[in-house]
């Protein structure tokens, strides 16, 4: 089959790589449907991620019909079209019992695409299917599910949840790439008196005002002044770090007022100064985390009921052989415009593992 193959730092190749088969009991081999590309892999192409070894499949997000199943997978089957999150769950160690999938203990967490191969290619292997896939209702239009993977559970769990918005705070959201975008929509979910947008890139902003921002500020028109005095000088209530670099961590945290919260969601490859000697008084919470997906099933409810905005966050879509070219305009998303893009196609080659068994 053919596959997006981490070479080492730099550009991916989409080249032949061997067919994924069963390895495990728990196991499903999902055909890839839709697929999308993500801004941790985007860290991954710099080497902010230094875990991915070169020769990896990436891509931890997608939408899939099952093909096969491991002896031990109970809820789904093949011919199932199901959500591929970006967390697997071995749904037996400690972490897993808690709900804390990202954390899982017991070989799961964020494996694909990362520590195993991932769903940027034509079929995938899935661990611990039971709890790794979610099968898909007719009403959710795949294009849209694969937003599910990863998007939308971050933000929320993240940033939404750990930032602990409510009622009539005034939210912060730094970065307005999928992630912030995500996050904006789904913080309206809690009624915040406003929501302001902070990015570099105009055309992103303007994104955030369709998705719901009331105020947006680039970094040059001076976010930090915008929220001083749209609070009377006493600072957000939540900021939400979704970029995942030092600047906007160390913005967020003199954004934020007394008593208040930061939620990094951002993927950090560089240490960020953390000011201990102004926070200390402030009574301020930080929290980081990585998603562990388990807010997916009412995530997928909500987008069944047609209340989560999915096509405003896609700008391009392309065929699953145009892999190269869709991150090329994703790592360009400056001069492209580019928020998430997606690629489906209808030209998969067929599996050829495992071997049909031979008649006579
Ligand atoms: N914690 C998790 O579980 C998790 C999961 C998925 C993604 N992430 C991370 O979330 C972050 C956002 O993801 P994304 O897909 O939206 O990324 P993205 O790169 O598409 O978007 C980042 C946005 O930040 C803006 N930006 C860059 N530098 C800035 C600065 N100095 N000030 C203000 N804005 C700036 C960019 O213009 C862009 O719009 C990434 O770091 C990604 O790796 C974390
Ligand atoms: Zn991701
Ligand atoms: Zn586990």
């Amino acid at each position: 089959m053919k596959a997006a193959v981490f070479e080492g730092p730099g550009p991916i190749t989409w080249r032949d790589v061997p067919d994924p088969g069963i390895k495990d009991p728990g196991d499903a081999i999902v055909r890839v449907d839709v697929v999308t590309i993500c801004g941790t892999d985007l860290h991954i192409l710099k080497g902010d991620v230094p875990e991915v070894a070169p020769g990896r499949v990436l891509g931890h997000e997608a939408v899939g019909t099952v093909v096969e199943t491991g002896r031990d997978v109970r809820s789904v089957r093949p011919g199932d079209r199901v959500l591929i999150s970006c967390i697997s769950a071995c749904g037996r160690c400690r972490f897993c019992r808690e709900g804390r999938y990202g954390q899982c203990a017991g070989g799961g967490g964020w494996v694909l695409g990362h520590t195993i191969d991932g769903t940027q290619a034509e079929y995938v292997r899935v661990p611990f299917a039971d709890l790794s896939v979610h099968p898909l209702p007719n009403a959710v239009d795949s294009f849209d599910a694969v937003l599910l993977a990863d998007i939308f559970p971050t933000s929320y769990e993240v940033g939404v949840l750990n930032g602990g918005v409510r009622p009539a705070d005034t939210v912060v959201v730094v970065g307005a790439g999928p992630i912030g975008l995500a996050a904006i929509a789904t913080a309206r979910l809690y009624s915040p008196g406003r929501i302001i947008a902070v990015d570099l890139a105009e055309s992103r902003l303007a994104a955030a005002r369709t998705l719901g921002a009331d105020a947006t500020v680039t970094v040059s028109e001076g976010p930090e002044q915008l929220v001083e005095d749209l609070t009377n000088g006493l600072g957000a209530d939540v900021a939400i770090e979704a970029v995942g670099v030092p600047e906007t961590f160390e913005m967020c945290t003199r954004m934020v007022r007394p008593g208040g919260r930061v939620a990094n969601i951002g993927v950090h490859g560089k240490p960020a100064v953390l000011h201990l000697e102004d926070l200390w008084i402030r009574d301020v919470t930080i929290t980081t985390g990585l998603v562990d997906t388990s807010s997916t099933p009412m995530l997928l409810r909500m987008m069944a009921a047609g209340r989560l905005p999915a096509a405003e966050l896609v700008t391009h879509r392309f065929e699953l052989g145009q892999m190269e070219e869709a991150y090329d305009v994703f790592g360009r998303a400056a001069d492209t415009g580019a928020l998430k893009v997606t690629l489906g196609g209808p030209q998969h080659t067929a599996l050829q593992a495992p071997a049909p068994p031979v008649a006579g």
